[in-house]
């Protein structure tokens, strides 16, 4: 197929420690406040994604970790058709084939689109020059733009109303606090909670806390986290994401009808966490969780056998031991959790509430693959 383009491209999953929750602007996806997170390693979870495009393509046709899905929803399309429009002629009469994996468990319901709108927006910044890309990934989900870069990225909100100055930014690249780890608590929960997008519209619709977080406290928040990430200084970055997760769920409930991510396990996690801080006399470990039951930790490397340990003996697992962490450390490695502690700690243990650890750091963006022997689709243009 003489006319067609195609690459495959890798791109992360990104973990908000000041979360984006609002849209200003349904249409060009501006936010109602700025947010900043931390892009994950793509050695443990990532999209992987091949773009292929061809006038022999009769439609567009979308496969995601194995199994076709809808091609013609609004999102994908809403980004496609500025695409389309952006390359002009040059692409004309041709679709797209577009296959995308996970690397990480997706049942996990971690957030993964934000990894494949990212791997949308390297094709096109690579393949078709587009500058800019950002804002038309946005279209497929708000907090992609974020992926773009690795490290801590901001997503500035802007002011202006036709959104050019709302864009995302590194703030530092991924060599600056390599220290910096991630332990993913993937919470048994097989409830299909309110997608991010229609939650956060009741949000704005309903919420005064959601106002009032954006406009009064946001931006301080953002100042702080900036600097605590400039300084590594790993008290006040942990005090900061604890409180913004808590008050992104506190407007979650604040929300009518209200709207609740965290579970009993989630909750139990941060009672943990906290414990386990007060025990120490300082923070050495902080929780986040998104728009679901799932706790993200950042944890610096030094303290993440202690943690783990704690996690383990907390929520242990009840089958599958060799699979239960992924990724930069096993279960082998974790020592058992000093019975001291464990005194001060009002926990009962509750087996089995967990499916998995994945064990993680911050690290870098999205690039593509050169070799075509790592590309998804075939001669055929289908998934191989
Ligand atoms: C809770 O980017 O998934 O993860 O823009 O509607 O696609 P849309 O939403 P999405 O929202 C992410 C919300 C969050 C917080 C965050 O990542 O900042």
């Amino acid at each position: 197929m003489a006319d067609r383009k195609q690459a495959t491209c890798i791109a992360p999953v990104n973990i908000a420690v000041v979360k984006y929750w609002g849209k200003r602007d349904e249409n060009l996806i501006l936010p109602i406040n700025s947010s900043l997170s931390g892009t994950l390693s793509t050695d443990q979870m990532c999209a992987k994604t091949t773009i292929a495009i061809s006038k022999s393509f009769q439609r567009d046709r979308l496969w995601i970790n194995g199994k076709e899905q809808d091609a013609t929803g609004k999102r994908l399309q809403n980004c496609l058709r500025e695409v389309r429009s952006r390359c002009g002629s040059e692409i004309e009469g041709c679709h797209y084939h577009i296959c995308s994996v996970n690397n990480f468990p997706t049942a996990a319901g971690l957030a993964s689109s934000a990894a494949g709108y990212a791997c949308l927006g390297e094709y096109f910044e690579y393949k078709e020059g587009i500058t800019k890309i950002q804002f038309t990934i946005r279209q497929g989900s708000g907090s992609a733009c974020r992926s773009m870069y690795g490290g801590f990225v901001k997503w500035e909100m802007g002011n202006k109303s036709d959104g050019s100055d709302s864009i995302a930014v590194q703030v530092t690249p991924e060599s600056h606090w390599p220290e910096m780890e991630v332990l993913i608590l993937v919470v048994s929960d097989k409830k299909k909670g309110v997608s991010s997008t229609s939650g956060m519209q009741t949000s704005v619709k309903t919420s005064k806390l959601l106002k009032y977080r954006a406009e009064s406290l946001v931006p301080k928040l953002m100042t702080e986290m900036e600097t605590a990430i400039q300084q590594k200084n790993y008290q006040a970055f942990a005090e900061i994401t604890m409180k913004d997760s808590n008050q992104f769920h506190a407007v979650c409930l604040d929300t009518y009808p209200p709207i609740a991510y965290m579970n009993d396990i989630s909750h139990k996690i941060v009672q943990l966490i906290t414990h386990f801080n007060q025990y120490c006399g300082e923070y050495k470990a902080c929780y986040t969780f998104d728009a679901g039951p799932n706790a993200v930790l950042y944890v610096l490397a030094k303290d993440v056998p202690q943690i783990l340990s704690a996690v383990c003996h907390y929520f242990p697992c009840t089958e599958n031991h060799d699979s239960y962490i992924q990724g930069l450390s096993n279960y082998s490695d974790v020592k058992e959790f000093p019975k001291e502690i464990e005194n001060t700690i009002c926990l009962d243990p509750i087996p089995g509430s967990l499916t998995g650890i994945i064990h993680t750091r911050v690290g870098s963006g999205p690039r593509v693959i050169l070799d075509d022997n790592e590309s998804l689709l075939g001669g055929d243009g289908l998934p191989k």
